[in-house]
């Protein structure tokens, strides 16, 4: 299933290849990351996976340990690492992304994407490569302009539960622009909105909305909302994301910008529940538990630059994008 997924982004990309790069993935051994590790592995590029499997899983790239063109290094990216090979492409991810790990971990989370995208960006220095950092819509907090574009600056709580992720990411991409500013190395910034599909991970903290509700869905468990339900987010499907991603970081015209990847569409988080409960025949209740703190009430970009400068707009629907993911997962029960 996810094989033919790999096919298809590789075939969207048409032209753009990694062939012969090298590329290093920070945070590979997560959900995007070895997405992106499968598509470049696919594409005869030379990929070393970076992975302290904080939130990630060694089972999600062990299929590529084979492959002559993959190296898997366990490390934690806040701590210096130096690599002999010439790297060509540096593709910092490494950083937990669950909110519900913002209140376990939340000085992990700092250090992955302030300390970490600091030896990370040091490494493309170094070796004078391209820089892709992966910061997130939540830098937008509790947007006030919606659809949200690049150019607004953000309502965010800096001492709030989510202000580890958040202000850290902040920091991520203020420190990436003042590498191209002092040493005119060639970053690129994509502002990732909620990306959904196979590899996500259901369990515990790690469990984010979509894998949430879809394991509960199968299990006929209740469905946890947190509110009312009527906040909304915008979710894309992997393949769009990552065929965005390796665009953002491909195209010459990318170099300093910061880009909004997501899928425009805004769904409510009820409306998501309803529609995981269709596709997935159950019974399953809605349970409803307090919001948390500075939960941002919508959330959707306005993907214009993403147009323009990338070629490039999501293609998958929101239900055939969910029925993939809930056959994945249906095929680990
Ligand atoms: N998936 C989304 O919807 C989304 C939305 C916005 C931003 N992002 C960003 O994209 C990136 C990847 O997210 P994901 O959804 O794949 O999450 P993930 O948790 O599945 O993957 C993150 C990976 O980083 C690794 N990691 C964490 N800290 C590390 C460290 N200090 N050193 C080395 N590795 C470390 C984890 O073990 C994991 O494999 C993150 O930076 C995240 O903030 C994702």
């Amino acid at each position: 299933m996810i094989e033919r997924d790999i096919k298809e982004i590789i075939r969207n990309l048409g032209d753009i290849s990694f062939e012969d790069k090298t590329v290093l993935v920070t945070g590979g051994a997560g959900f995007l990351g070895s997405w992106l590790c499968e598509v470049l592995v696919r594409q005869n590029a030379k990929v070393i996976c970076l992975d302290n499997l904080a939130s990630g899983l060694e089972s999600n790239v062990s299929h590529l340990m084979h492959e002559e063109n993959f190296k898997f290094v366990k490390h934690d990216i806040s701590q210096p690492i130096l690599f002999d090979e010439k790297i060509d492409v540096v593709m910092h991810l490494a950083s937990r992304a669950s909110p519900l790990e913002f209140d376990k971990f939340p000085i992990q989370i700092i250090k992955a994407n302030t300390l970490g995208t600091w030896i990370a960006l040091g490494i493309a220095k170094k070796h004078r490569a391209r820089f892709l950092f992966t910061s997130t819509s939540e830098v937008y907090g509790d947007a006030e302009v919606i659809p949200t574009p690049e150019t607004y600056n953000g309502n965010v709580n800096p001492i709030g539960v989510r202000g580890c992720y958040d202000e850290a990411k902040r920091a991520g991409e203020a420190t990436c622009m003042a590498y191209m500013r002092q040493h005119d190395l060639d970053v690129r910034i994509a502002r990732i909105f909620n990306t959904y599909g196979p590899r996500m991970r259901a369990d515990g903290v790690y469990g984010r909305v979509v894998p949430r509700f879809i394991k509960q869905a199968l299990n006929n468990e209740p469905l946890t909302i947190f509110g009312d339900g009527k906040q909304t987010r915008s979710f894309c499907y992997v393949t769009d994301q990552i065929e965005g991603l390796l665009r953002l970081t491909w195209f010459e015209e990318g170099k300093g910008e910061v880009v909004n990847v997501g899928n425009p569409i805004e769904v409510s988080v009820i409306k998501l529940a309803e529609t995981i409960k269709k596709i997935t025949n159950s019974d399953s209740p809605l349970e409803f538990h307090p919001l948390p703190a500075d939960d941002p009430k919508r959330r959707c970009p306005d993907i214009m630059r993403a147009k323009k400068i990338l070629k490039w707009e999501p293609k998958v629907e929101f239900e055939n994008g969910l029925k993939k993911t809930i056959d994945w997962f249906k095929s680990l029960l």
